[in-house]
């Protein structure tokens, strides 16, 4: 078991990894505990729950909206919670940024802990107090930032979890060992077959060491005004893959690190060496590493990304495997580069 303090300044969270569900008890009072869950993971899991009430939502992105939250507030009232009550979420990101931005509001706000059961929820929607809903089909529009009680990461809750979920943990941990631990992306080189086999003590690792990084990140800037915009390398374009190709989140932000790699070897910023090691890394992980197919759509969604400032954008680039840089980069230098392709 290894515990990861985050302090912020919307208060301060203890990540377990390699806690159990089973332990929730030890956590989360009893008596005033109600769970929230998704429908999927009630089917898995429900039988390790504690003994507490339990709301269950819709499953998937698709639940990630005002609706859900309207229909948890509900279920509260009928249960007639109050401000004592303490809401578990226990399922993905979708859950716990659903689930944590309801405890965030309701009756002004409630105690809320998460137990993350997907590997994405882990490593990333769970650590840094960001909660919050899709609106109209804008991602994350509504929400606040505030931080669980606790993080419990369940490495067991991952014996379920279908391959393409995994990858998709795996592309942010390859992130954080890319922008800042150099030692956990050897790591990863060197046990790529454990990795894809989800070996426990390899998982507690690559959880633990990908937590304390966004941690580590998210204490020195918890709002986003500098450091914190490391946490989107290989995201810029990644979106713009999400938003042109149908892809899955994962695989266009695995798609989006090698473009930034790339750039970054352009800009005279990166060795080539390390560029092919960030793809073969990927690569020996099953994540899709080619970008250069319509390169006309990804530069119309680049034109609309948030983080454009009149014609430049912030592009977060690599000086080394783990040395991530924010530089200022034309939309006219990022088109001259796909289209040169
Ligand atoms: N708050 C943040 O800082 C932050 C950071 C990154 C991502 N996110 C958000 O996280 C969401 C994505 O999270 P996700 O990938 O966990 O998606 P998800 O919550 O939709 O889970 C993916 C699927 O796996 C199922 N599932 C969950 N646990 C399972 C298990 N143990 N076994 C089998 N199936 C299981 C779910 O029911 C769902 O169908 C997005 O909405 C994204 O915006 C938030």
């Amino acid at each position: 078991l290894q515990r990861i303090d985050i302090s912020g300044l919307t208060g301060s969270s203890t990540v377990l990894v390699g806690e159990t569900i089973a332990r929730l008890v030890d956590y989360a009072p009893a008596d005033r505990t109600i769970v929230i869950t998704d429908h999927k993971v009630e089917a898995l899991y429900g039988r390790r729950f504690p003994p507490s009430p339990t709301i269950v939502i819709g499953s998937g992105e698709a639940a990630k909206n005002l609706d859900t939250v309207r229909h948890i507030y509900q279920r509260l009232l009928a249960l007639e919670a109050d401000r004592s009550s303490f809401v578990v979420a226990v399922g993905g990101g979708v859950v716990c940024d659903t689930v944590g931005f309801a405890a965030s509001t309701f009756l002004r706000g409630i105690g809320c802990g998460f137990v993350a059961s997907t590997l994405l929820a882990q490593v990333d929607a769970s650590v840094g107090g960001k909660n919050g809903v899709n609106l109209d089909g804008y991602k994350n529009m509504v929400g606040v930032f505030n931080q669980p009680r606790f993080v419990i990461c369940d490495l067991e809750l991952l014996d379920t979890l279908p391959p393409e979920e995994v990858r998709c943990g795996l592309a942010e941990i390859v992130k954080h060992a890319a922008i800042a631990d150099a030692a956990l992306f050897r790591f990863l080189e060197n046990h790529s077959a454990e990795v894809l086999a989800l070996e426990p003590a390899v998982m507690e690792r690559l959880v633990a060491d990908s937590v304390r990084t966004k941690a580590a990140i998210v204490n020195r800037d918890e709002r986003e005004a500098g450091e914190r915009r490391k946490l989107n390398f290989g995201h810029t374009v990644g979106h713009a893959l999400e938003k042109s190709g149908g892809l899955r989140h994962g695989e266009a932000v695995s798609r989006g690190m090698v473009a930034a790699a790339a750039l970054s070897v352009k800009m005279g910023l990166l060795e080539r060496g390390a560029a092919d090691r960030l793809t073969a890394l990927l690569q020996r992980l099953e994540l899709p590493t080619g970008v250069w197919h319509a390169p006309q759509n990804i530069l119309e969604a680049l034109k609309h990304d948030k983080k454009r400032e009149g014609d430049q954008l912030h592009f977060v680039l690599l000086e080394s495997i783990g040395r991530a840089v924010i530089e200022r980069v034309p939309i006219r230098a990022v088109e001259q580069f796909f289209t040169s392709r």
